[in-house]
């Protein structure tokens, strides 16, 4: 049997052509290298911001590849279909092993095998390496799963962490997470591929990574000091949309620093206090029971009154420490109510102030009807607000028809950052905890109906959290005091 080096790659590629498997394997490889190294290059050097052009090399090339070289091998070993081929079986290396020319054979293949090997694995290498970083990227979270991210993408893209990337906060650092998400991010890519996924997509998240590990890579707990003046910016229904303002002090107060005891809304994140709760459902809505376990180890339950019946019915119980995300459930995709919505574009001029009753109508066309795709919402709102000021406005309509454009340019807007019907988004489907809208937030607790027993209950007292300075007031004095009436 000839034993040149010459005719190891030949034997090879015999031992290839006689297994169908392997064939189709080397066919494989053979089509999709050339692309792969290409396309790699292509994305390094010229760095095309494209998602679906990443998404392709590293979760259609790459993937083909390894598969090819997968399918060669199992060919040569397992699938063979014919008597000659027999390079690279058990059988053949028992045979070479016995005799003095076959080690010689089996050393060259061994060679052969390693330096085909590395280059493979250098491949298989750039690919891991590349493909892990476009997988962490915000495109591949935000736009290859083009339906049923949009929303969150959007969402996120409105907030103040919109240049932190979403495995800062999903995944967080560590391989433990990693591959965690990934497992559970192959689910999800089938659920994607099957449509089967739920819309809206259910909040809170199943299994995110605790809050802490992540929120505080960035936010040190410590360091939230003091108070913090916050304005409210709200325009009322009249003819003016009268621009008033609501100003409060917030209580932020601190998780316990070298200067200061924990205090005020942090006074739950530090490290001497624990919070526990049951939910009765799985958004955390309803919850029946809380217990606080201070530093000296002394734990206080507090109940609601229908707290047996509450975890009875219960349809998913959980208990959960609590952390950022109880109340900073909306860092990063910001939903906002339509009236928020609504005054946001008109505080930034984007919808015209000065269109009489504007806000009222903005609100009617924006809310009374539950559009069924974002095009229908934008349709129906251009002929909505066209038509009152056709009709109410004749004037206004004939000689200011760029003011109501605008109008109808910004209600538009803050419909589809917020609303997204294709998903099962609607106004208020994703509420926000940081506050308390509809009896939801910190409502959930601190509403004088959860009582320990010796009959404290969970301050609901509304200088508790921050203490009112002015409440829709269109002018408030406090301003006049703190600004120096500029
Ligand atoms: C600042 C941290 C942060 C960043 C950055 C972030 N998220 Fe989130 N995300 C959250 C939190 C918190 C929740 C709500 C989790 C909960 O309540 O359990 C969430 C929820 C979600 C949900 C579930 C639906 C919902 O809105 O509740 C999806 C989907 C999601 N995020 C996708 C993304 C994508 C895609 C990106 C990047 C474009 C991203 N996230 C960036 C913190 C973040
Ligand atoms: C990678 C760093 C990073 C991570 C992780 C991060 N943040 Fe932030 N966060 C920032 C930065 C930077 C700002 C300031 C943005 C600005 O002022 O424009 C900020 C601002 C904030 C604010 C104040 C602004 C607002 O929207 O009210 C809150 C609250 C906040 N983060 C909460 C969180 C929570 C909760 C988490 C965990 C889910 C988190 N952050 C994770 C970097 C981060
Ligand atoms: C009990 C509810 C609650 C918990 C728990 C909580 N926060 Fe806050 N946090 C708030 C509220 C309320 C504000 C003030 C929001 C505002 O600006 O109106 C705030 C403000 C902040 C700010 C902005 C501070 C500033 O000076 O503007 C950051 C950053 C922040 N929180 C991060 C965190 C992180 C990180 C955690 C977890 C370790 C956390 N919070 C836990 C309720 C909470
Ligand atoms: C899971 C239940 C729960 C939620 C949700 C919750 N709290 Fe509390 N909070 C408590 C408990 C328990 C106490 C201790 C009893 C008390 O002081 O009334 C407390 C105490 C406080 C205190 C007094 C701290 C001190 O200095 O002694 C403030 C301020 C506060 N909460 C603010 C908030 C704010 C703001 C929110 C919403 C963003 C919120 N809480 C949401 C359970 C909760
Ligand atoms: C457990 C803490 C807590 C208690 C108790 C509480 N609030 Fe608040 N309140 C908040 C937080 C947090 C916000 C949201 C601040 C933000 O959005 O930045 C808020 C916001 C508000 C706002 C502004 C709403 C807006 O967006 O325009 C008003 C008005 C208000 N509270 C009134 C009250 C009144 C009246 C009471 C007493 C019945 C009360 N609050 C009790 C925590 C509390």
């Amino acid at each position: 049997m000839a034993t040149s080096l010459s005719d190891i790659p030949k034997a090879f590629l015999k031992g290839i052509a006689h297994s169908r498997v392997s064939l189709l394997g080397a066919m494989v490889v053979t089509v999709s290298f050339p692309f792969l190294i290409g396309a790699i290059l292509y994305d390094m050097f010229l760095h095309i911001p494209n998602p679906y052009f990443a998404g392709f090399i590293y979760m259609i090339l790459g993937p083909s590849f390894i598969g090819g070289l997968v399918l060669i091998f199992v060919g040569l070993f397992f699938a063979k279909g014919q008597e000659e081929v027999r390079l690279f079986t058990l059988a053949y290396f028992r045979d070479k092993l016995a005799d003095q020319t076959g080690y010689e054979k089996i050393r060259k293949l061994v060679f052969v095998g390693v330096f085909l090997t590395c280059i493979n694995l250098f491949v298989v290498g750039v690919l891991a390496y590349s493909g892990y970083h476009y997988m962490e990227s915000n495109s591949f979270c935000g736009q290859v799963c083009h339906v049923p991210m949009t929303p969150e993408f959007t969402a996120y893209q409105n907030s103040s962490h919109s240049r932190v990337h979403c495995v800062e906060c999903h995944i967080g650092s560590g391989a433990s997470w990693f591959v965690k998400s990934k497992i559970s991010g192959a689910r999800q890519l089938y659920a994607v591929l099957a449509d089967t996924f739920s819309r809206p997509i259910e909040t809170p998240v199943r299994g995110l990574r605790p809050a802490r590990d992540t929120c505080e890579e960035c936010h040190r707990p410590e360091k939230f000091l003091g108070d913090k003046l916050v304005i409210k910016d709200k325009f009322l229904d009249d003819e003016n949309s009268t621009h008033v303002k609501t100003v409060l002090l917030m209580k932020i107060g601190s998780a316990g620093d070298r200067a200061a005891n924990s205090h005020g809304i942090h006074w739950h994140v530090a490290p001497e206090n624990r919070i526990t709760y049951k939910a009765a459902d799985w958004e955390r809505t309803i919850i029946p029971e809380v217990a606080l376990t201070v530093d000296d180890g002394k734990e206080v339950v507090y109940r609601s009154a229908e707290a047996d019946e509450q975890l009875a019915e219960a349809e998913e119980l959980q208990v959960r420490e609590m952390d950022c995300m109880d109340c900073h459930n909306r860092p990063s995709h910001v939903y906002l109510p339509p009236d928020k919505a609504i005054d946001a574009k008109l505080l930034i001029n984007e919808i015209p102030k000065d269109l009489p009753y504007i806000k009222r109508q903005a609100m009617a066309v924006a809310t009374e009807t539950e559009y069924a795709t974002q095009d229908e919402a934008r349709t129906a709102i251009a002929s909505g607000l066209v038509e009152f000021y056709k009709q109410n406005y004749p004037d206004i309509y004939a000689g200011e028809r760029e003011k109501v454009d605008r109008a109808v340019a910004g209600v538009q807007e803050a419909y589809v950052q917020n609303v997204f019907p294709e998903m099962g988004i609607q106004w208020n489907t994703y509420i926000s905890h940081l506050g308390h809208a509809n009896e939801m937030g910190c409502f959930r607790c601190h509403n004088e109906e959860h009582e320990a027993e010796n009959g404290e209950v969970i301050s609901m007292d509304c200088d508790t959290c921050h203490t009112i300075l002015a409440e829709e007031e269109d002018d408030p004095e406090i301003l006049e005091t703190l600004l120096g009436g500029h």
